[in-house]
């Protein structure tokens, strides 16, 4: 376990992910019902930028970076990326935000009094940091275990409504298949949760084959979305991000269709970006 989400944090995966976080938590909000969140690779929750990793990795530059200005995207997509822009904080044409916020610190800022969340992460030190960030938070647990069996243990939530967020940092080969299983058996004990996954397109036959397994499960209602900023793998670094969203908020699709072409023209490292939206499984 060597990943350091922090070499990473604000990177373009990160802000089409944590965009998309922020649609669904605003979806769940609509309602005053209680929801809950299961976040299985929670990480430390939020990110110094000035630290040495980030400094280093670099990526918030041609991630959250080139938000800064955001005011030459049309209206509708200004007013969906709000949540993100608001919680991620005042953003300086100059130099980082302060801090960027993990998924931990954007659920804790869109959840209300009557809403619970676990997050479940597993590297000691990571872990501690977590706990250190939300230890005054009774509205939310922190377990120190692996994700997969934290999820198992979750579902379904006694809210019966909610988000599973699966992040993880793809360092084992066999994290499809992981990820994959967990969804399924997750899935049977709560077919009307929302789940999100996410994934890095490093090798696209492994995604092909995911996708194919995605179908061959008979979960229904399910969206791809992918997003790429250039050429794949160009210069060694990841360029095509996706999301596996079953049950999505109804509007999501529409949303879909208005963010991802401005993120791609945002986040656009060269000409070569990407869009995937596609149903792999309908209703
Ligand atoms: C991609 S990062 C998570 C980022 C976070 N979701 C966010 O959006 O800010 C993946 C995290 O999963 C943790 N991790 C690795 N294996 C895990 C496991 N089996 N269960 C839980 N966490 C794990 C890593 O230590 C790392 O902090």
């Amino acid at each position: 376990m060597n990943y350091r989400h922090g070499f990473h944090a604000g990177n373009f995966a990160d802000v089409f992910k944590h965009v998309f976080l922020t649609r669904i938590l605003a979806y769940l909000a609509r309602k005053g019902t209680p929801f809950r969140v299961i976040d299985t690779h929670a990480g430390a929750g939020e990110y110094d930028l000035a630290s040495e990793e980030a400094v280093r990795g670099g990526e918030w530059q041609d991630g959250i970076g080139r938000l800064a200005d955001a005011g030459d995207l049309d209206v509708r997509a200004r007013e969906l990326l709000r949540p993100y822009l608001e919680i991620v904080g005042p953003l300086r044409a100059d130099g980082p935000p302060a801090r960027y916020p993990g998924s931990p610190r954007i659920v804790q800022a869109m959840m209300r009094g009557q809403d619970r969340v676990t997050f479940c992460e597993l590297h000691p030190q990571t872990f501690a940091d977590l706990r250190a960030n939300f230890r005054r938070d009774a509205r939310i647990a922190c377990l120190n275990l692996d994700g997969y069996i934290g999820l198992n243990a979750g579902v379904p939530p006694k809210e019966r409504r909610g988000l599973v967020l699966i992040d993880p940092p793809f360092e084992r080969t066999d994290e499809f298949d992981a990820a994959l299983n967990a969804l399924r058996s997750a899935h049977e004990k709560w077919p009307t949760g929302t789940y999100a996954l996410w994934y890095p397109v490093k090798d696209a036959s492994a995604i092909a084959r995911f996708a194919t397994a995605i179908v061959e499960s008979g979960i229904r209602r399910v969206l791809r979305l992918e997003l790429a900023v250039e050429a794949p793998l160009a210069g060694g670094k990841l360029a095509r991000a996706g999301l596996i969203l079953i049950n999505p908020p109804y509007v999501l699709e529409e949303e879909a269709a208005i963010l991802m072409p401005a993120l791609a023209r945002k986040l656009a490292r060269t000409a070569q970006t990407g869009i995937l939206r596609e149903w792999l499984a309908g209703e």
